[in-house]
């Protein structure tokens, strides 16, 4: 079959292809790891011929964008009824014309004609829509439907980005009722699965098992991303590669809520990965000249198993997707675990002079500040300072904070509202219901209908109205219920309109208070995803800081999204989620792997205790543009390597790196790991210190990297859980 022209998107290190078939087809190709300046054979890579032969597997298309009706054994990428130009009468029960058959038109380079949906609009992101779009455009003869594939190759972070655009060219309405925003061929075979999953306390469990055969659905139907699933997936060949070696293919969807993935394996080893929004409640029509943009799909492959796409992700969400912020990270402290709904201007003056004095740089006041909210049933939606708490209003506060030379942030949960609440008592009808029906509430509180303009408007005037009258530099972006009766003035688009005006309402106040950053909650990590990643700067990963815990929660966060946008805090020796004693130097050893928060009661130190905490977080603002600005190389992990976890960090020159080694258990019996680490300068002789400035190590980079240090340098420390030991390693 001649397949031509040919469509090639290199990065440095992997390929992507399709090409036009003789049929006018857009065909798959290949997707593969290729080494740098090396041109892949796609011949090998080429799909099948399709026959007519009776084997129904053999009949599958590969096509980039399948159409319904165009090929009925697997999943289209679009679904739409057409409805067709007058019949003949007795062919009228024919129709609509659930048939879509896509075939090539044009290929053009240049900027798409719109955005992907869940693309930042705040023109913080880093070239968003600069760089080299290929647009791949097929069309439906029949029913007018124009669908451009776009796609972008970003070589230096060994991505692909790709999505979507539907366009309604014709006379007719047409009614879509879903479409895909990719839909993923992977090379023949069978495939294990790697998945993030997780409840409120335990997220981003890494979890693997074989794809078994038929349909695999992984879904959230919600307004935010999740926290029992993440909208990623990472595919190896079954029992064939590992977490650091290997053949292995990630996606990542960029979109905030109602998702779903759809991997299809058929018997005939053909394995399809579908993402986008959440087919359900999905359907609308798409008038003449209408368009439609799907959210946008992240892929990578790599050679070196889970760990070498995760490199990829963190890289790419770095460097592409992260809105613009100053280079370091400021260390947080947050009042939540130290105050609950206890806030008075005294005691949150008080933990901001220690805080400041411990040498924190960013000062957060949790929930509790505003209308009634003295506990958690009554309050949100009243976005006005509370003068029960704040008598003189929060500017007092926040300009004590900015005199002890730090930032100050505030928490909101701006799509929530409780019914003991002005706002609901003048507006009850403004939250998602069906009328008549019961409204069940979550932690006590409803959802607002951000289906509807209005509401979204009033929480946006609200917000402006706290924030022109107190400098806020930081706001905590909170939400903590799911979706239950999900009755809006946007029908059933609620789920598409919801995290539209989400994304909306963020992308304005980034624009208008331009030194304002925004973390996401969501009761921890539920709400982690790329479209966030585009304009939150980080994420607070998990409400569980239990050390201990964290070891997993962190390792699962870093396989998708980069260290320096996960918030990490250090509370009470006896933690307030799982009453474990951990050790102060295990707490700190674990928060200094990503953003450091303190969120203990720091007035309440005993001086030797603060005099510790001044000593971490100094030795902290020592390596944290390593850990910030690093490469993260996992040189031991505690599934493989004896319950031993190693993160080092690396400047992008090799010449510098910081270790950090938490043991999570210690198994009577079990003997020393040594590890060895990576991305060193081999030649270069390098120092290693502990967090006293004590020499470790002496040694050349070659060696560090072949043979590796002992788990645990001799010193006579204990070998126990939550054993810890840091080494910052400079060139002699
Ligand atoms: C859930 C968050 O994860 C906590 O950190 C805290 O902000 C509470 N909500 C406040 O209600």
């Amino acid at each position: 079959m001649k397949h031509s022209p040919l469509f090639s998107f290199r990065t440095r290190n992997s390929f992507y292809a399709c090409s036009v078939s003789e049929e006018q087809r857009l065909v798959f190709n290949g997707w593969a790891p290729c080494a740098e300046g090396e041109e892949p054979i796609l011949e090998t890579a080429r799909p099948p011929l399709l026959n007519n032969w009776i084997s129904q597997d053999n009949r599958q298309r590969c096509d980039e964008v399948t159409g319904v009706g165009d090929e009925a054994l697997q999943e289209p990428s679009i679904f739409a009824s057409v409805p067709e130009a007058a019949v003949a009468e007795h062919e009228a029960p024919y129709l609509p014309a659930r048939h879509l058959a896509l075939r090539f038109v044009a290929h053009r380079r240049g900027n798409p004609e719109h955005l992907p949906a869940g693309a930042p609009r705040h023109g913080r992101s880093p070239e968003f829509r600069g760089g080299d779009w290929h647009i791949l455009s097929l069309r439906d003869e029949l029913s007018a439907l124009e669908v451009d594939l776009c796609i972008r190759a970003r070589p230096e972070v060994d991505v692909i980005e790709r999505y979507l655009i539907l366009r309604n060219t014709g006379s007719q309405t047409l009614e879509l009722k879903h479409a895909w925003a990719a839909s993923l061929q992977l090379p023949f075979g069978q495939w294990d699965l790697t998945q993030l999953c997780g409840a409120w306390g335990i997220e981003f469990q890494r979890k693997q098992q074989p794809l078994p055969l038929g349909s695999t659905l992984l879904e959230h139907r919600s307004i935010n991303t999740g926290l029992g699933l993440q909208p990623y997936v990472l595919l190896q060949p079954r029992g064939r590669a590992s977490r650091v070696s290997g053949l292995t293919y990630g996606a990542q969807l960029a979109w905030s809520g109602h998702w779903r993935i759809h991997i299809e394996q058929h018997h005939s080893n053909r394995c399809r990965i579908h993402l986008g929004e959440h087919p359900e409640d999905s359907r609308r029509s798409l008038a003449p000249g209408e368009h439609l943009a799907t959210p946008m799909v992240l892929m990578s492959c790599s050679e070196q198993g889970e760990e070498g796409v995760a490199r990829n992700f963190r890289r790419y969400h770095r460097y592409c997707s992260q809105p613009k912020r100053e280079a370091l990270r400021p260390v947080l402290y947050n009042s939540w675990e130290a105050a609950y709904f206890n806030l008075s201007m005294q005691q949150q003056l008080d933990l901001a002079k220690q805080a400041a004095e411990l040498g924190v740089e960013l000062f957060v006041v949790d929930d509790g500040w505003f209308g009634g909210r003295r506990h958690d049933r009554a309050g949100l939606g009243d976005w006005v300072v509370s003068r029960e708490v704040f008598p003189d209003g929060l500017k007092p506060l926040s300009d004590a904070v900015h005199a002890l030379g730090m930032k100050f942030g505030l928490w909101f949960e701006p799509e929530m509202v409780n019914p003991d609440s002005d706002l609901y008592r003048e507006h009850p009808e403004w939250v998602q219901h069906y009328p008549g029906r019961e409204r069940s509430e979550g932690r006590n509180q409803l959802i607002l209908d951000f289906g509807n303009p209005e509401v979204v408007k009033n929480i946006r005037s609200q917000m402006e109205a706290v924030l022109d009258e107190c400098p806020v530099d930081f706001i905590k972006w909170d939400l903590n219920r799911s979706v239950s009766e999900a009755g809006s003035f946007a029908g059933e688009q609620i789920w598409r309109r919801h995290v539209e005006a989400l994304h909306g309402l963020m992308d304005h106040l980034l624009k208008r208070y331009p030194g304002l950053d925004i973390q996401s909650c969501s009761s921890g990590g539920g709400r982690v995803d790329a479209a966030m990643m585009t304009r939150n700067c980080q994420f607070w990963t998990s409400d569980n800081t239990d050390a201990h815990c964290r070891i997993a929660i962190q390792d699962g966060f870093t396989l998708g999204y980069p260290q320096d946008t996960m918030e990490c805090w250090v509370t009470f020796e006896k933690n307030h989620q799982t009453s474990r004693i951990c050790s102060l130097d295990f707490r700190f050893a674990m928060a200094m792997r990503g953003v450091l928060g303190i969120g203990s009661d720091v007035s309440k130190l005993p001086p030797e205790e603060a005099e510790r905490y001044r000593m971490w977080i100094s030795f902290y603002k020592q390596i944290r543009h390593l850990v910030q600005g690093g490469r993260l190389h996992r040189a031991a992990l505690p599934e493989l390597d004896d319950e031993l976890s190693v993160w080092q960090f690396t400047a992008p020159d090799g010449k510098e790196a910081y270790v950090s080694l938490v043991m999570r258990d210690y198994r009577l019996g079990s003997h020393l790991v040594q590890y060895r680490l990576a991305d060193l300068d081999p030649d270069a002789m390098f120092v290693g210190v502990d967090e006293q400035g004590i020499e470790r190590v002496r040694a050349r980079g070659r060696e560090l990297m072949a043979q590796g240090l002992p788990a645990v340098i001799p010193d006579g420390g204990n070998l126990c859980p939550g054993h810890v030991r840091h080494l910052h390693l400079t060139t002699a």
